[in-house]
């Protein structure tokens, strides 16, 4: 679906990444890893356009263009779930329409796309609670909820489980094992064992600045014996 050629950041002679090329398929579940400073936050917001990558390329569905400005096609199509998201000071709701309702749909489309999302999150129970209100697991629930309902081509998502746990992290795992299982093309940065261990999942590796791709398990080779 997606490839991007000439990914490099550099900071005056020090150079965090050079990736020659790398590509994400339709249905493709991609786990970047890497240790603290390696660049994939970097690298991850250069995909979604809050990062210029100068000389970069990207091909999607078959037709090259720089990657900076930003192609609109690309705006479109992908979504960007930040590490810590902000939630507009409105209401639960508000903050899931915003994105549709500027994407033109009409009011009637933006409520039953935004139940829908409710729904697929598990919170409805929380749709009129101030977003400012809200712990970092429903935060991030909402920022899930939001992405999910754009429905973009490809998710990128930057740590969604970090800072969480107990039941508020395996929800979030619930969340991304549920797009990973539905093929939804996914590229996510953690350090969250299960998540990495979620089966189908390409792993991607950051280090010294190269990028190493490893190619999903088997199913039953990714299922630890004895879990149902
Ligand atoms: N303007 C700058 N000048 C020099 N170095 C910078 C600049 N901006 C960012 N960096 C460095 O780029 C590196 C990459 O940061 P990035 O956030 O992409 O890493 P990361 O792999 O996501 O790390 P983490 O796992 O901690 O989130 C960091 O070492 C950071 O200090
Ligand atoms: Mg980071």
């Amino acid at each position: 679906m997606l490839a991007v050629h000439g990914l490099r950041k550099a900071f005056g002679e020090r150079v965090l990444f050079d990736v020659p090329e790398l590509h994400i398929g339709r249905g493709q579940a991609v786990v970047l890893t890497g240790i603290n400073g390696a660049g994939k936050s970097t690298l991850m917001r250069m995909l979604a356009g809050l990062e210029p990558a100068p000389g970069a390329q990207v091909t999607l569905d078959g037709t090259a263009m720089p990657l900076t400005p930003y192609p609109a096609a690309l705006r479109a199509r992908i979504a960007y779930v930040h590490q810590h998201p902000y939630l507009f000071r409105t209401s639960v709701r508000a903050n899931i329409a915003y994105g549709l309702k500027a994407s033109g749909l009409k009011a009637h489309d933006v409520a039953a796309r935004v139940d829908a999302a409710l729904a697929w999150a598990g919170i409805e129970g929380i749709c009129e609670t101030p977003p400012h209100r809200l712990s970092g697991g429903e935060i991030q629930r909402v920022a899930l909820a939001r992405a999910w309902a754009l429905d973009p081509d490809l998710l990128l998502l930057d740590e969604p489980t970090s800072n969480l746990d107990g039941a508020a992290r395996e929800q979030v795992i619930a969340l991304v094992g549920d797009l990973v299982t539905k093929g939804k093309s996914l590229l996510m940065i953690c350090h969250d064992r299960d998540l990495i261990a979620l089966p189908g999942i390409t792993r991607w590796k950051l280090s010294e600045g190269r990028l190493t791709v490893r190619a999903p398990q088997a199913k039953a080779e990714a299922e630890p014996a004895g879990r149902a």
